[in-house]
């Protein structure tokens, strides 16, 4: 069955707008893990845009189920992460003018700072996911580092394919990119604009052990409530691989 980790980053989005105490994000990871998720994924980014540190460390003393944090491989965070302990990290490339994560690693280009951050991470007793584009020549390079186990596949091109053709061929993408994943030793993981209309195709791959879904989730919570907008979303992933 397909997990569920519900990114509650959107949460603390809202509550630092104003600079209030409110929305709580450690309420919002036990409403989430209560409706049924199977993890809580936050990323700390290196302005603190929306994850606190304090969050974080809240966050590891409730969550119940499995706590994800994704980060940049640096040194700042890194040493956050090791002084946390999250049940695994998830290393994103990170640039500060960027609205959300924008594209997977380059992993032979940042080889020498992943390598750093998993060892320390790794050393801590925490599992290390790197979140990559859907192409196989990357995903050999990850596994030629040899420091993660699970690869967490770039879902943005699928998402944001606006013609049935492009969708279908990006979709292609993430099924030969899981299975490469797969055959190579990692756990598989997927992430990234995905919706309650796009998530079912992505949650049939038989690859994917694991989906992340942050913003659709929180969005629908703001009309509906956290509680049904898990629910509605574990139904989907559920139906999708019956
Ligand atoms: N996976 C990773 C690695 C991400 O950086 C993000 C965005 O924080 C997500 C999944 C979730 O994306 P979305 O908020 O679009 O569901």
């Amino acid at each position: 069955m397909t997990r569920l980790h519900v990114n509650i980053d959107h949460v603390a989005t809202i509550r630092q707008q104003r600079d209030t105490r409110y929305p709580e994000p450690v309420t919002a990871a036990g409403i989430a893990e209560l409706a049924g998720a199977d993890g809580i994924t936050v990323h700390l980014r290196e302005d603190r845009r929306h994850i606190t540190d304090r969050d974080v460390r809240l966050l590891r003393k409730v969550v119940q189920t499995t706590l994800n944090l994704e980060m940049a491989a640096t040194e700042d965070i890194t040493e956050v992460a090791v002084d946390v302990k999250p049940d695994i990290i998830t290393l994103v490339p990170e640039r500060r003018e960027e609205r959300t994560t924008e594209g997977g690693l380059d992993v032979a280009a940042a080889a020498d700072a992943i390598k750093r951050t998993a060892e320390k991470a790794r050393g801590a007793g925490i599992r290390v996911s790197l979140f990559v584009a859907p192409d196989p020549a990357v995903i050999e390079a990850a596994a030629k580092l040899g420091v993660a186990d699970t690869v967490e596949l770039h879902t943005g091109a699928y998402c944001d394919a606006d013609d049935e053709d492009l969708r279908r061929s990006q979709l292609l993408a993430l099924k030969i990119a899981a299975k490469r994943a797969e055959e190579v030793g990692f756990r598989v993981a997927a992430g990234h604009g995905l919706h309650y209309g796009n998530v079912g195709a992505v949650a049939a791959l038989p690859a994917v052990e694991e989906l992340n879904i942050g913003h659709a989730i929180i969005a629908r919570a703001v009309l509906v409530g956290l509680d049904v907008a898990v629910r509605e979303m574990i139904a989907r992933i559920r139906a999708a691989r019956p």
